[in-house]
């Protein structure tokens, strides 16, 4: 098995990054006769085995979509929900993220939410941050869309004060304005309950990230899963656009059929 460099590993692709769309609370939750806001308060269950999970693998960035800037499309009584689980689960899971190793951080338009919300997610980034295992990165108020018009306005501000000239931006000027800037790109995408899109997810980040989607609806989410997703990433060819792997060093030589 080759890695990023062309060398061989044992264990296959080298795994940094992983990204989680958690998907199917509500379905979980109807399918049961209850409200939707119970599937999202077991999903906080599967937050903690998808920790567990990156954990064991040895991953060092575990990114979950919690909240999109589209969601407020939804009933009040679910935002509201929503709002105090993301909220009671930051200030109620820091001490065990803490001993764990875990730094948490998050991203998205936070300027939108809650003095509550806000300083609940102020105080565990403050209470985490010298934590080095595994930064988990919540997406709270996220999408790729609000992301790259927030840079586009930052690069155009800079343009017209003369601190950046248009000729100068490149790919990596792009990426060091974007809210994800500090992490390295996802290695692995996973989106639970059987969809099969983004939604408006790391669109530029996830450039060259495998995809694994998987039926299983997220309060369900175990181990296992995760353990399966790696398993499947472990064994893709990742080529970024180049040659297979094993011909990298000779690029222009076609494998055999
Ligand atoms: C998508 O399922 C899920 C969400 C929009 C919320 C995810 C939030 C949690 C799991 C809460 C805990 C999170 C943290 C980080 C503590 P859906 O509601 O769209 O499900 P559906 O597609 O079945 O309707």
């Amino acid at each position: 098995m080759n890695n990023e460099a062309g060398n061989t590993t044992a264990q296959g692709n080298p795994l940094k990054h992983v990204a989680i769309i958690m998907d199917g609370n509500g379905r979980w939750a109807r399918a049961r006769g209850e409200a939707r806001l119970y599937g999202h308060m077991q999903g906080v269950e599967s937050v903690r085995r998808a920790i567990r999970g990156a954990m064991a693998h040895r991953v060092e960035y575990l990114t979950l979509y919690a909240f999109s800037t589209e969601n407020w499309r939804r009933p009040q009584t679910e935002i509201d929900g929503l709002m105090e689980l993301l909220a009671d689960s930051t200030v109620r899971e820091v001490p065990e993220l803490k001993a764990q190793g875990v730094r948490l951080q998050f991203i998205g338009d936070l300027s939108a939410l809650s003095a509550t919300v806000r300083e609940s997610i102020a105080a565990a980034e403050r209470e985490t941050r010298e934590n080095n295992r595994l930064t988990l990165i919540i997406a709270l108020n996220y999408s790729s869309r609000w992301e790259i018009t927030c840079m586009t306005r930052e690069l155009a501000r800079k343009a017209v004060h003369g601190t950046i000239s248009p000729d100068e931006i490149t790919a990596g000027t792009v990426e060091n304005h974007l809210v994800t800037a500090p992490y390295p790109d996802p290695d692995l995408l996973i989106r639970t309950s059987g969809e099969y899109r983004l939604s408006n997810f790391l669109l530029w980040q996830a450039a060259y990230s495998e995809f694994y989607f998987t039926e299983v609806l997220w309060p369900d989410f175990d181990e296992a899963e995760f353990d399966r997703a790696v398993a499947a990433y472990r064994l893709r060819d990742r080529r970024f656009g180049g040659v297979k792997n094993l011909y990298r060093e000779k690029a222009g030589e076609c494998p055999p059929e």
